[in-house]
C-alpha cells in the first residue's frame, strides 16, 4: 500500500455509526485502522486473526519480540482473552476500566502466538474513549492496538501525528481529535507472585497498590536492545531509544542551569547547530533567534497530554536538540519522566 488512507473525521464524544461500521468492516477483513483512545492513536487489528496481526508488525516496522496490547469493550471480553482471571485483575479492573491501565494475563490459546510475540501472556485493556468503545463493540473482536507510529518513533497523539509515520501503510486512519492522557497506559503484569510495573503511565504503583492492599513491584527500569534482530531479553518492547524524536534530547536539572549553559554553547560552537526548543518549567535558558522555549505545564496531566505534541513539533520545526527540564522526583511524574529518560538516550 503506497497511496495515504483515507482520513475520516469522527466526533470525539458521539461517533457516527457509518463511519465506525466503515472502520469495523476494514478490521473485520483483516486491515489496518488508525483509532484514537484517551492515550495515544492506536494501530489497530483484529486480535484473533493472526495474519492481521502480523501486519501492524510490518507496517510500523516493529520486530516480532515485542508484543502488543489487546483492546476490548469489558471485563467479560477481557476474560475471554485470558486463561485466568484473578481477584487482583478483578478489583483493579473495576477501579480503573475503561481507563489507561494494561494488565497482563496468561493467554488462552485463541491468541495467535504473533499477538503476544509468542509469550504465554497477553496484555489487555478496556480503553476510556467513545470512538474506540464503538469500534471494539461494532468489530465484535478484540483489537490488537500498539501506538500507531513506527518503531521507535514518538507516539501519536493527534491524527495527524499517525498520518505522517503510517499513512501509506493501513487502510483508514479515525481522526477522534487530540488524546486526553498523552502517554501510553501503565501495563501491570499480573502473572507473578508480585504484581509489577513494566510500564509506569498516569495510573500510578502507588494508586495500584492501594487497590490491591499490597507492594507492587518497579520493573520499568529494565531495558532490552533495539537491535531489531536480538533476541527478547527481560521485558518485551521496553526498547532503551522508544518515544525518540529525530533531535537529539538532553535532559538537565532545573538548578543545573550553569551546566546546560555550557551544554549550549558548545553545541552552538558546531557549524552544523540547528536551531533548539528547550521545554521547560522555571528554568530560562539562554536563547538564540531560531530557539524555541515552551513553557511546560507543572502538573503532570497536563504535561503527558501536552509532551509528544511538543516532541512533534520540535521535529517539524528542525530543531536539532531538544533540552528538557528534569520534572519532579514524583510518582505522579513518574511515567513522564520514564518517557522523557528513554527519549534522551
Ligand atoms: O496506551 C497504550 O497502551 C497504547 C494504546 C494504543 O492503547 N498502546 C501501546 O502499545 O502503547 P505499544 O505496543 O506501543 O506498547 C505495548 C507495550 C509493549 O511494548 C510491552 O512492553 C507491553 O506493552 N506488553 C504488551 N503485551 C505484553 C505481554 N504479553 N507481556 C509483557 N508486556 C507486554
Ligand atoms: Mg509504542
Amino acid at each position: 500500500m503506497n497511496e495515504s488512507a483515507p482520513l475520516v473525521t469522527i466526533d470525539a464524544a458521539a461517533p457516527q455509526a457509518d463511519r465506525i461500521a466503515r472502520a469495523a468492516r476494514i478490521i473485520r477483513n483483516g486491515g489496518l485502522v488508525v483509532f484514537p483512545t484517551e492515550t495515544v492513536y492506536g494501530l489497530g487489528a483484529n486480535a484473533l486473526d493472526a495474519s492481521a496481526v502480523a501486519r501492524i508488525y510490518s507496517a510500523k516496522g516493529r520486530p516480532t519480540w515485542n508484543p502488543v496490547i489487546a483492546h476490548v469493550a469489558c471485563v467479560a471480553d477481557a476474560r475471554e482473552l485470558v486463561a485466568t482471571w484473578t481477584d487482583e485483575a478483578e478489583r483493579l479492573a473495576t477501579t480503573f476500566w475503561p481507563g489507561p491501565l494494561t494488565l497482563v494475563l496468561p493467554k488462552r490459546d485463541i491468541v495467535p502466538d504473533v499477538a503476544t510475540a509468542g509469550l504465554p501472556a497477553i496484555g489487555v485493556r478496556v480503553p476510556h474513549h467513545p470512538v474506540a468503545l464503538a469500534l471494539l463493540r461494532a468489530a465484535a473482536c478484540p483489537i490488537a492496538a500498539p501506538s500507531a507510529n513506527r518503531f521507535t518513533q514518538v507516539s501519536p497523539t493527534t491524527a495527524q501525528h499517525a498520518m505522517e509515520s503510517l499513512g501509506d501503510r493501513v487502510d483508514l486512519v479515525l481522526d477522534g481529535g487530540a488524546c486526553e492522557v498523552g502517554i501510553e497506559s501503565t501495563v501491570l503484569d499480573l502473572t507473578g507472585d508480585v504484581p509489577a510495573v513494566l510500564r509506569p503511565g498516569m495510573i500510578t504503583r502507588a494508586q495500584i497498590a492501594t487497590v490491591l492492599g499490597r507492594d507492587v513491584l518497579d520493573l520499568s527500569q529494565r531495558t532490552v536492545s533495539t537491535d531489531a534482530t536480538a533476541a527478547p531479553q527481560h521485558s518485551p518492547g521496553m526498547s532503551d531509544r522508544h518515544y525518540a524524536p529525530r533531535a537529539d534530547v538532553w535532559l538537565f536539572d532545573g538548578e543545573d542551569s550553569a551546566e546546560l549553559a555550557r551544554a549550549l554553547a558548545s553545541h552552538r560552537n558546531d557549524r552544523n547547530a540547528g536551531p533548539v526548543t528547550a521545554l521547560v518549567f522555571s528554568a530560562t535558558p539562554s536563547v538564540q533567534t531560531g530557539d524555541r522555549i515552551v513553557r511546560m505545564p507543572a502538573d503532570p496531566s497536563l504535561y503527558a497530554r501536552l509532551l509528544y505534541a511538543v516532541l512533534h513539533e520540535a521535529d517539524a520545526a528542525g530543531a536539532t536538540v531538544i533540552v528538557i527540564e528534569r520534572p519532579p522526583h514524583d510518582e505522579r511524574w513518574a511515567g513522564v519522566r520514564n518517557r522523557l529518560e528513554r527519549s534522551s538516550r
